[in-house]
């Protein structure tokens, strides 16, 4: 089973051997509730590294007071066991007081691909994610770190950060992993009723549709206001549909060199984000 550290003293402590005899350490960030898309991260950090360094941190300053922090779901025994079975060294799994103690007074804001989307619904996010990545990459120094494309806007946002903060590591983004039936595996799928969940293959569905559409050469807005149409015809709550430039994050423009539809929806009390390369 992986060694589990709980605080970053511990951590850097079992990891300065390592870094001494010249191991390459990768790191995969999650808040736990593994399923097959981390462990695709993992898989992808094993290629990567010799050693493997997995975070399991449900972050609160990433939650808005209303959302989901409280039934956000954990399960730290069967996460070990799952990585045991990918035979991951190491665990770093903090608590919430070692990650943010008293007087904590800091913040991490990123601008650029950080704007729009997520923010426009949930305006603190990105400063959480930021803020924890950072220190989890300062508890660790790895080499690498490896995040999934499921979450582009987060991806975009961390190798800004990285950039401009000068950390040395290097960001891998690592393909989404889906359901059988093209739903993008999520830790927030087990809130899904079975009707919600049969639902929710419509998702990713439009996205392909969207795609096959834009690559004839319909018209984007034409294909994107219809896209939305049917998504609320079959009963999600759109929060955004949007075509941006795949690198940046901003419009598309002449110099686009990659488009990228990006979506976020409520399904009932559950909220789903997908998106695809065009
Ligand atoms: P979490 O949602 O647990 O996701 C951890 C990592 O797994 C992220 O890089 C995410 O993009 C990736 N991931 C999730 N579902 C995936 C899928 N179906 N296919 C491929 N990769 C997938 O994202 C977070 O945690 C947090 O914001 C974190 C970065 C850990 C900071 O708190």
């Amino acid at each position: 089973a992986p060694d589990v550290y709980r605080t970053i003293g511990d951590l850097r402590a079992a990891l300065k051997p390592a870094r001494m005899a010249g191991e390459r350490i990768a790191m995969v960030p999650t808040m736990g509730a593994l399923h097959d898309g981390h462990l695709s991260l993992v898989e992808r950090a094993r290629d990567e590294a010799d050693r493997v360094v997995v975070s399991i941190f449900v972050n609160p300053t990433q939650f808005a007071p209303h959302e989901d922090f409280d039934a956000y779901p954990r399960n730290e025994d069967r996460d070990l066991e799952q990585l045991k079975a990918l035979s991951v060294e190491a665990a770093f799994i903090p608590s919430v007081r070692e990650m943010y103690p008293h007087g904590f007074a800091t913040g991490v804001t990123v601008g650029g691909p950080s704007e729009g989307l997520e923010s426009a619904f949930r305006p603190h996010f990105f400063d959480g994610v930021a803020l924890v990545v950072t220190k989890l990459l300062l508890a660790a120094m790895p080499d690498v770190a490896i995040f999934g494309e499921k979450d582009y806007q987060q991806l975009c946002v961390v190798r800004r950060m990285v950039r401009d903060l000068n950390v040395p590591t290097e960001i891998i983004g690592a393909p989404t992993v889906r359901e059988s039936d093209g739903l993008a595996m999520s830790s927030r799928n087990v809130y899904l009723s079975p009707d919600e969940r049969k639902t929710a293959t419509s998702l990713p569905a439009t996205l392909r549709e969207v795609i096959e559409r834009l690559e004839r050469g319909d018209d984007a807005h034409d294909v994107l206001s219809q896209a939305r149409r049917t998504l609320e015809d079959v009963g999600f709550k759109v929060d955004y549909l949007e075509l941006r430039d795949g690198e940046t994050l901003g419009p598309v423009t002449e110099d686009t060199q990659s488009r990228r539809i990006l979506v976020a929806v409520w399904l009932g009390r559950t909220r789903l984000i997908d998106n695809m390369a065009v």
